[in-house]
C-alpha cells in the first residue's frame, strides 16, 4: 500500500510514520511537509532511506494532484496546530487547516483516493469543569479559538465531500497528545525543557484547565484501526480517559524531575481559554476494538521525560525562540 502522510515532519504525524514502518512491512511511505517552525526533519533521518520526505505546501494543487494520483491512501495530519499561535496571527491557519485540506479534498476526489482526516476534540468547544458530560460523536460544533475553527471548517469540507461527491473518508477527532517528538512551544514539552533549562514552569491562568491525555502511539494506534476497519462516512472520537488539570501535570513533572511541587509560577492566561475537554470514545472501542496501551499516565509521563533528558540536541535549538516568543506576552500573576 502506498501511503502519502501529509504533515509526518511534525509530532504525531512523524510518530504514524515510525510506528507504521516498525509494523506494517507492506506499506510504503511518502511525507508531504512543508517544513515550518514546528516541523523537524531530523526526527525522519533515521529512515530517510525508507520515506521519501518531499517539502511542499498542500495547498499547491499541482504538487498535491501529482503525489495523491500516485496513493492509494493518504492520511492528513498536516495542519497549523497552536492555538496560542492562532491567537497572534490566523493567516495561517487559514491557509493551511482550511485551503490546504480543500486541496487535497479535491485531488483524492479526482483520483478516488481513501482519505484519512485527523481532526482535534477542539471542534467541540469546551465543558465546565463540574459538567458530567463528555464529547461524543453527536456534539455540536462549537469551537473556540482560530485554531479549532479552522479545524472545525475542514471537518465540515470532508463531511460535504464524502456526502456531495462520493469520497471515502474518514475522519477521527482525538484528545490532547503527549509522547516523544513534541515541539517545545506545547504545554507538557515546554514544561519539562523549563526545568531540564533551571527556568520555573509556567501556568496559564488559575491552572485548573483540564486536558484529557493520550500517548501519540494510542492515537496513532486508533487511526489505523479506522483506516482498516471504519465506515467510510463516518467520524470517530479518540480519547483514552486521561483527564487531568494542568496544574496537576506540573506537579507532577517538577516531583518526577526532583523538583518542589510548588516551584512554578502562575502566568496571564490564555484568550477564550478552553476550560476542559473530555472524550467519549464508546463508538471507537465498542464498533472497531480499539483501546489504549497507555493506562497510567504518570508512567507514561516519565518516560517522555526521559525522552527530552536523552534528546536535547533535538529540542535545543527551537527552545530560545519559543521562550522569547512567550516572554514578548507572558507576565508573571503569582
Ligand atoms: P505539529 O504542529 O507538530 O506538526 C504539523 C506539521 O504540519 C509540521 O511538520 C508542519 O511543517 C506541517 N505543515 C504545516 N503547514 C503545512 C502546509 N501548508 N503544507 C504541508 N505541511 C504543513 O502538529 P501535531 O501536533 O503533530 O498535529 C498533527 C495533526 O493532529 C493536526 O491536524 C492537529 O490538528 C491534530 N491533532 C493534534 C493533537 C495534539 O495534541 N497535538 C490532538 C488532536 C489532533
Ligand atoms: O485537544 C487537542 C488539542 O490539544 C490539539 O488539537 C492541539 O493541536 C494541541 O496543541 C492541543 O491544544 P491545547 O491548547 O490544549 O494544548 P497546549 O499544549 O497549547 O496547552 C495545553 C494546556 O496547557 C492548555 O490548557 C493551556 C495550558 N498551558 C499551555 C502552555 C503552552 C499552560 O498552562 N502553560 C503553557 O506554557
Amino acid at each position: 500500500m502506498r501511503v502519502l502522510v501529509t504533515g509526518g515532519a511534525g509530532f504525531i504525524g512523524a510518530n504514524f510514520v515510525l510506528r507504521t514502518l516498525d509494523a506494517r512491512p507492506d506499506v510504503t511511505i511518502r511525507v508531504l511537509d512543508k517544513l515550518t517552525y514546528a516541523a523537524n526533519p531530523e526526527t525522519l533521518a533515521p529512515v530517510a532511506d525508507r520515506v521519501e520526505l518531499i517539502e511542499g505546501d498542500i495547498a499547491d494543487t499541482a504538487l498535491v494532484h501529482r503525489l495523491v494520483g500516485e496513493a492509494d491512501l493518504v492520511v492528513h495530519f498536516a495542519a497549523e496546530s497552536h492555538n496560542d499561535n492562532s491567537l497572534a496571527d490566523p493567516s495561517a491557519f487559514v491557509h493551511t487547516n482550511l485551503v490546504g485540506t480543500y486541496t487535497l479534498l479535491e485531488a483524492v476526489r479526482a483520483h478516488q483516493v481513501r482519505y484519512h482526516h485527523i481532526s482535534t476534540d477542539e471542534v467541540y468547544g469546551d465543558l465546565d469543569l463540574d459538567d458530567p458530560a463528555r464529547f461524543t460523536e453527536h456534539t455540536a460544533y462549537n469551537p473556540s479559538s482560530p485554531y479549532s475553527s479552522t479545524k472545525a471548517g475542514s471537518d465540515l469540507l470532508v463531511r460535504a465531500w464524502v456526502r456531495s461527491f462520493g469520497v471515502a473518508a474518514t475522519i477521527s477527532n482525538c484528545s490532547n497528545n503527549y509522547g516523544p517528538y513534541q515541539h517545545v512551544e506545547k504545554f507538557i514539552p515546554r514544561q519539562i525543557t523549563n526545568v531540564l533549562s533551571g527556568v520555573r514552569p509556567k501556568l496559564y491562568g488559575d491552572g485548573r484547565n483540564v486536558r484529557d491525555w493520550i500517548h501519540v502511539d494510542d492515537h496513532n494506534d486508533a487511526v489505523w484501526t479506522i483506516i482498516d476497519q471504519g465506515r467510510i462516512g463516518e467520524t470517530y472520537l479518540i480519547g483514552a480517559d486521561g483527564e487531568v488539570d494542568n496544574r496537576t501535570v506540573v506537579e507532577t513533572i517538577l516531583e518526577l524531575l526532583g523538583q518542589p511541587a510548588d516551584a512554578f509560577d502562575f502566568v496571564t492566561d490564555r484568550p477564550g481559554h478552553d476550560r476542559r475537554y473530555a472524550i467519549d470514545s464508546t463508538r471507537l472501542r465498542t464498533e472497531l476494538g480499539w483501546q489504549p496501551n497507555y493506562n497510567d499516565f504518570r508512567a507514561g509521563l516519565a518516560a517522555t521525560i526521559d525522552w527530552y533528558r536523552d534528546n536535547t540536541d533535538w529540542w535545543q535549538p527551537a527552545k530560545d525562540t519559543v521562550e522569547q516568543k512567550y516572554a514578548a506576552t507572558e507576565r508573571v500573576t503569582g
